[in-house]
Order: C-alpha cells, then structure tokens, then sequence
C-alpha cells in the first residue's frame, strides 16, 4: 500500500500527515503480516497501534481546523466520517485490552485502517482540495 501523489490535495500540511499515516498503515501491516512469531512482532504491532490512535486523533483535529479555517460546507458531515472512525479504531483497541491480540482481529483491523484510510484520502479529503482550488486558494 503505497502513498500516490495523486492524493494530494495541495495543503502542505494535510498532504505530509496522510503520507505519514499511508507509511504507518503500510508498516503496521507489514509487521502483522510478516513471518516470524505472533509474540515477537506483537511489541510492534503494539507501539504501531498506539501511534496509530494518536496520530490519526492529532491529524483529524488538525484537517478539521483547516476545514473550518477555510470555511468547508461539508464540515458536519465530514466531522461526523471522522469520529466514527475514531470509534472503530477504539472500539478494536478495546477489544484488543479485554480479549487479547489475536491475529486473526489485528489483521481485520489493518485491512479495515488500509480500506478506509485510501477511500477517504482518495474520496472525500479530495473535496477539501477542490474546495480550495474554486475559492481561488489558501491565501
Ligand atoms: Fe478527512
């Protein structure tokens, strides 16, 4: 799973936090999916999903204050897309605390964080950047 630069939106800041999390995604998956023991590579499993839970709160409140910097109609709307992802990520770390970190429920979860982080970049974090562009810019 590889960042494009199609993805861009042109917002320097936006565009350097989603290759930073398509990196992140990648090597997450990386580790679940390589070879070796389950309780060796959980310790980066681990420290990756807690980046992970970090970051994506840290970049969301970050693309949400653009949005409203800039005056982004579909604001609500996209706020809304965020906090749910937030909620399932939660949700999967819950889990993780309460049944342990089964193989079988991180892979699901790095399937789930690839599939979504490429739709919404490549989908809806797009409108930010066409929004943008017909308001003539950031400046
Ligand atoms: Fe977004």
């Amino acid at each position: 799973m590889m960042w494009k630069d199609k993805y861009k939106i042109g917002v320097e800041l936006i565009d350097g936090q989603h290759r930073e999390l398509f990196g992140r995604v990648s090597s997450f998956l990386q580790a679940v999916q390589g070879e070796g023991d389950w309780e060796v590579k959980l310790e980066q499993v681990k420290s990756t999903l807690q980046f992970m839970q970090n970051y994506v709160v840290e970049h969301f409140e970050a693309e949400e204050a653009f949005q409203r910097q800039i005056g982004f109609p579909e604001y609500e709307k996209h706020k809304q897309v965020h906090d749910e992802f937030k909620s399932t990520v939660n949700d999967y770390a819950e889990t993780f605390v309460k049944e342990g970190y089964t193989q079988e429920l991180v892979q699901e979860l790095g399937a789930k964080l690839m599939t979504w982080l490429i739709m919404h970049v490549a989908a809806a974090d797009q409108r930010i950047g066409a929004f943008v562009r017909e308001q003539g810019g950031t400046q």
